[in-house]
């Protein structure tokens, strides 16, 4: 646990001074985060990740700070381009803290792998012959992974769905399997490929695809904030953010676009620690379309109080052990920083930030709009591309912000007019 998250006035310290700041308050080595403040990943290290290695492209990682989940204190690593994403969690993080900060759950990390059985005359006597089997076949599987079943993981059911097409019927296998602390994806894969024969064989037909599926839904988290009105600028304030979320379950275009604000959050967390952003995503965006109509993530309520409830659920596929997590030097350094242990935890922090991004955005959209919101931090990076430096940087942004024009060509003006004493 951090001492503390707050960590005020951490923005206006350089970068080897917020990093210094972070390893305090973590207690971590001082050589912790090297790998984020220099060359990080090398070559040879990126060459044995992917193919044709051409070079390495770099985002910048910042700190979410203020996040309490569960009681503890936790800092939360963010990998984005994109400004006042960090800014924006952290705000609302700090704002949940007058009702504890933020609440999360999660169920044991469940993921599954689906085998697709073709030519099978009697789908429904094939059905029940496999569900017969189905203690061979968890035997089976959890002979692919003993080191798993040593540490309490291993294959858990056996599910075998009927899924009716528009040209045929299909006849599906999951198998479900606790993945510990793992994110799961290509042991599972390798699990299908195994008892993909038997089951052909039990089934009188013939396997075709074996591989997890990234619609992850028995492997969800949750997250809960409350926020008194007086913090978001009044109960109006509140009801226009209820207003807003209500439509985005309601209309799959504004779901896509808030479901995107809970994304700047999750993703930049999911990079950050080394996990496999695509997963994710897919995991969320399907999950958020499970009734049939692609609808909002989270949900926006009032409790008897007058404050707001807001609530996010969604599966979250993330792991510590093998991939990036561990080979990533960088991604390392993002999971030392939270002091997670277990991937349920990391599972969880993820999410709460999702949470905190999500209420930032559309606190910002229900009361100044997002552009007022987003101006002072825009700002700041319009100084920059025009030249500001150091301490020019917010005297730039400042004026910018009060003539209401932030561009860069007044950014130029401002700062020529600035060095020049006028
Ligand atoms: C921008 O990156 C994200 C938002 O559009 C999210 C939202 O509209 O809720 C601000």
């Amino acid at each position: 646990m951090a001492q503390s998250s707050r960590l005020s006035g951490l923005r206006n310290l350089s970068v080897a001074e917020r990093r210094n700041a972070v390893i305090e308050a973590v207690g971590l080595a001082p050589d912790a985060l090297d790998a984020i403040a220099g060359e990080g990943l090398s070559f040879e290290q990126a060459d044995r990740m992917i193919e044709n290695l051409i070079g390495k492209i770099e985002i910048p990682v910042g700190v979410a700070t203020n996040i309490t989940i569960n009681g503890k204190d936790v800092l939360v690593p963010m990998a984005t381009e994109e400004p006042s994403v960090v800014a924006a969690a952290s705000n609302i993080a700090r704002m949940s803290r007058r009702f504890g900060g933020i609440v999360t759950t999660s169920t044991e990390p469940l993921m599954q792998a689906q085998v697709q059985i073709l030519d099978v005359t009697d789908p429904t006597g094939a059905s029940a012959r496999i569900l017969e089997n189905k203690d061979e076949i968890l035997a089976l599987a959890n002979e692919q992974d003993p080191r798993l079943v040593e540490v309490g993981g291993g294959a858990r059911d056996l599910l075998v769905r009927r899924v009716h097409g528009l040209l045929d019927d299909h006849l599906i296998v999951h198998l479900v399997v606790n993945v510990g602390d793992a994110m799961g994806a290509k042991r599972r894969q390798h699990d299908a490929e195994a008892i993909a024969p038997r089951l052909a064989e039990i089934a009188g037909g013939r396997s075709l695809l074996r591989i997890l599926t990234n619609l992850a839904d028995m492997r969800i988290t949750r997250a809960r904030l409350t926020i008194h009105p007086d913090e978001v600028g009044g109960p109006e304030i509140i009801d226009n953010m209820i207003a807003g979320a209500n439509l985005a379950y309601d209309d799959p275009y504004r779901a896509a676009t808030h479901n995107k604000g809970i994304m700047n959050g999750i993703t930049a967390a999911v990079l950050a620690t080394g996990n496999d952003t695509r997963a994710v995503e897919a995991g969320a965006h399907a999950y958020a379309a499970r009734d049939g109509q692609y609808r909002a993530l989270s949900r926006f309520e009032k409790d008897k109080d007058g404050n707001l409830t807001a609530t996010l659920e969604l599966p979250m596929a993330v792991g510590l052990v093998g991939g990036a997590t561990k080979s990533h030097p960088g991604a390392r350094a993002g999971v030392a920083i939270t002091e997670v242990t277990t991937a349920r935890e990391l599972a969880e922090v993820i999410t709460a930030v999702g949470l905190a991004q999500n209420v930032a955005a559309v606190r910002a959209l229900a009361a100044e709009g997002i552009q007022r919101g987003h101006m002072g931090l825009h700002a700041r990076n319009v100084a920059v591309a025009a030249g500001a430096e150091g301490a020019e940087i917010d005297a730039v942004a400042a004026i910018l912000v009060e003539r209401r024009a932030v561009r860069q060509d007044v950014a130029e003006t401002v700062l020529a007019d600035l060095r020049s004493g006028k």
